[in-house]
């Protein structure tokens, strides 16, 4: 695992080539041939459901590309946007490059991830989506030119002019092997032609996570595309009914692109969710990635991860009816000198020091939010090897975790 990296996924593609008639194509092989075979046959699955949630009822996230807070605000489209919303001015991204961004967004860490390679989460880690279906709430995650549902390729391109288009590291689900070895669960990991035919159906999830290609989401091109895009994409849906049902949608980015400074990005609340009286308003307090985990526990009253997800502050507008309090930064170095542009150790480290899987907190309270109960069943045993305490103040490169023990 710490090693994985483009070449494991090159001769996983050549082996499904090598026996042709043996086996189906592998789910990662990227070869046209083999992705047409396996488009052809993929099983695609939308399940629905309707559980009522403290402050809204479907949660939606939208993620875009290396963008500065400043840059992303100055736009157009961001800004039409930000005018029916909440403006978050201080969600402030985890680590750089992008892959680990995605993972801690549903994972509540990114275990050391310091690149972007063929990475697999091991299968004992769980995700909000454990959280979820742990009380029947449908989701879906929509990733526009996916080939096909359940694709764990590493990369699909455009066929007409070879441009980049669906990437591995922009689809959090599929990067754990918790969520792809269950059929069920790789078949609601779909691509935007299915997010169209859900919304026609009436058959959208109740959380979902949406990923432009890397053409919209400005990752090959700009702000200025990516605006484009999610007018065109958002405007419509924010007048679809069978789209907005009490629902909250998060724009966000995935990391900024400056890393000399703090990893700021723009992120804007809105939908039917959000009262009219905070349309156009700003909330200053401190964010993470690990707030949209949070924010989704205290909504539905889900278990936790037992990871970053405890301490990370629930978006305000929901807290004030969860009940859940807004903490501010309290330690040295404050918040102004925390940068969050490198990595701190873990399994995934390439260029630094290597450091063990962490353990999640299997007694944490939040709320009344407790921790996951098969999670506690895994890990109970090894609570000595827990670095995570609910704390809201989350560790970075330049002030990594303390662990508990030595290695
Ligand atoms: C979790 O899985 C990883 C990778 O397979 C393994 O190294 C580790 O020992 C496992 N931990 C537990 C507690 O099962
Ligand atoms: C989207 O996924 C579906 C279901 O697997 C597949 O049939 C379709 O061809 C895909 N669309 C695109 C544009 O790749
Ligand atoms: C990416 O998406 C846009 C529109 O959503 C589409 O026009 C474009 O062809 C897609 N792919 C590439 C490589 O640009
Ligand atoms: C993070 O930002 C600080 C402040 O600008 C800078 O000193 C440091 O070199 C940056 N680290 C990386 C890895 O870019």
């Amino acid at each position: 695992m710490r090693f994985s990296s483009a070449l494991a996924v090159a001769s996983v593609a050549s082996t499904a080539l090598a026996a042709p008639n043996k086996r189906a194509a592998s789910p990662t092989a990227t070869d046209a041939a083999d992705v047409y075979a396996a488009q052809a046959t993929a099983l695609t699955l939308s399940p629905t459901s309707n559980v009522k949630g403290k402050v809204f009822d479907r949660y939606v996230s939208i993620w875009f590309e290396n963008t500065d807070f400043v840059t992303a605000q100055a736009d157009p489209n961001f800004a039409f946007f930000a005018k029916k919303g909440i403006t978050l001015s201080s969600l402030v991204s985890v680590t750089h490059p992008s892959e680990p961004n995605y993972i801690a967004a549903v994972g509540g860490d990114y275990f050391g991830l310091d690149g972007d390679a063929f990475n697999q989460v091991p299968q004992n880690v769980s995700t909000v989506i454990d959280l979820l279906e742990d009380k029947g709430i449908s989701w879906a995650m929509y990733q526009e030119d996916m080939p096909y549902s359940g694709f764990q390729g590493f990369a699909w391109v455009n066929q007409q002019n070879g441009a980049n288009d669906y990437v591995r590291k922009h689809n959090p689900a599929i990067l754990y092997n918790s969520v792809v070895n269950s059929p069920e669960r790789a078949a609601v990991i779909k691509n935007t032609t299915m997010f169209y035919k859900d919304l026609k159906d009436n058959k959208l999830p109740q959380w979902m996570f949406i990923t432009p290609n890397m053409t919209s989401d400005a990752h090959d091109t700009s702000v200025t595309v990516a605006g484009v895009w999610l007018r065109n994409f958002l405007g419509p849906l924010l007048e679809d009914k069978n789209f907005m049902q009490n629902t909250l949608v998060l724009i966000t980015f995935d990391e900024n692109e400056n890393y000399a400074i703090q990893n700021r990005v723009f992120s804007v609340l809105l939908g039917d969710a959000v009262p009219e009286e905070l349309e156009g308003t700003t909330d200053e307090n401190y964010y993470n990635h690990y707030s949209e985990i949070s924010t989704v526990e205290a909504n539905w009253d889900l278990h936790t991860l037992g990871r970053w997800d405890v301490g990370a502050n629930v978006f305000a507008n929901v807290a004030k009816y969860t009940g859940d309090r807004i903490r501010k930064w309290s330690t040295t170095p404050d918040l102004a000198h925390r940068y969050f542009n490198s990595s701190y150790p873990g399994i995934f480290t390439t260029h630094g020091k290597w450091a063990p899987q962490p353990v999640p907190d299997c007694h944490s309270r939040r709320n009344g939010r407790t921790t996951l109960p098969s999670i506690k069943a895994q890990w109970e045993s090894q609570q000595d090897k827990n670095y995570y305490h609910g704390e809201l103040e989350i560790p970075d490169g330049a002030n990594p975790p303390v662990y508990p023990y030595t290695w």
